[in-house]
């Protein structure tokens, strides 16, 4: 085997995604929750939750992502089922639905922690309406995958602040494990573009690259102007986060671009017996 052979990575197919969505599921980090409320003080562990500073600080942006990660995924799943009955693919739309349900996980285990921490859930937020209004008007994959991989690539730095900005027992763990999940809802996505991409000639393809150029400086700034006090007490300057957005977002783009892989027929629709060249 040449050194370039050793380098090739595989894409994973519907199949294998669906079993790591299910194993993933089965293995989720322990938050400690069983500990709340014990103790003299019944809401005490209210209190104790996030200390004055740090609730001031998180408190609305996490009331603004628990909102956003309980999606019904209904208009997702639409446009999963369309896209799986062309590629033949029916497993796509079991691993779309687990995908939902991981999403929701998230939603379901903020909202517990806004609960315990005293913090009330809000049903309407400016930002979350307007990622799903964008969302909503997204009738392909395509476009829904290119939305989401950014707003998942800003999840990573998000969710890192917000673990950082506190000393809370459970959130701290319950963002780790939303850190891990988003890592490989990432990888999700950006194999999906590179197979939706994979016909498109370079020119246009450049063209596609420029507009989610555009798109993604909107979305960078509208979350920076969302939830900047969350991520500046995550130690983030407006720098250090532009700079970590647009780093993450270019490693997804090198690992959406069809160029770097290898393409094995007849499988290529599926996303199977796919391999990715490793990065120059
Ligand atoms: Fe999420
Ligand atoms: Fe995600």
């Amino acid at each position: 085997m040449n050194e370039k052979t050793m380098d090739l990575l595989t894409v994973r197919t519907s199949g294998q995604w669906h079993e790591y969505f299910l194993r993933n599921a089965a293995q989720r980090l322990e938050v400690p929750w069983e500990q709340v409320g014990q103790g003299d003080q019944g809401l005490g562990a209210q209190a104790d939750e996030l200390s004055h500073k740090e609730r001031k600080a998180v408190a609305g942006s996490l009331q603004a992502w628990q909102l956003g990660e309980t999606s019904d995924g209904r208009h997702l799943l639409a446009a999963a089922e369309r896209y799986a009955h062309r590629q033949q693919d029916p497993l796509f739309i079991e691993v779309v639905r687990l995908f939902i349900r991981e999403e929701q996980s998230h939603g379901t285990e903020l909202g517990k922690f806004l609960d315990v921490a005293g913090i009330p859930r809000i049903r309407r937020n400016w930002g979350d309406s307007m990622f799903r209004a964008i969302r909503y008007c997204l009738p392909s994959m395509e476009l829904w995958a290119t939305v989401v991989i950014m707003v998942e690539t800003l999840a990573l730095i998000f969710y890192k602040a917000i673990r950082d900005a506190t000393r809370s027992p459970r959130l701290r763990p319950l963002c780790n494990q939303i850190l891990h999940d988003e890592v490989h809802h990432i990888r999700f996505q950006y194999e999906r573009l590179a197979i939706l991409l994979r016909c498109r000639p370079r020119m246009l393809l450049q063209a596609t690259y420029g507009l989610h150029r555009v798109l993604f400086s909107g979305i960078v700034i509208a979350v920076w102007l969302g939830h900047y006090r969350a991520l500046r007490a995550g130690g983030l300057t407006f720098r250090d986060y532009w700079q970590g957005a647009w780093l993450r977002m270019r490693f997804a783009w090198l690992r959406m671009d069809p160029s770097r892989y290898c393409w094995a027929e007849p499988e290529i629709g599926r996303g199977s017996a796919v391999v990715l060249a490793a990065d120059p």
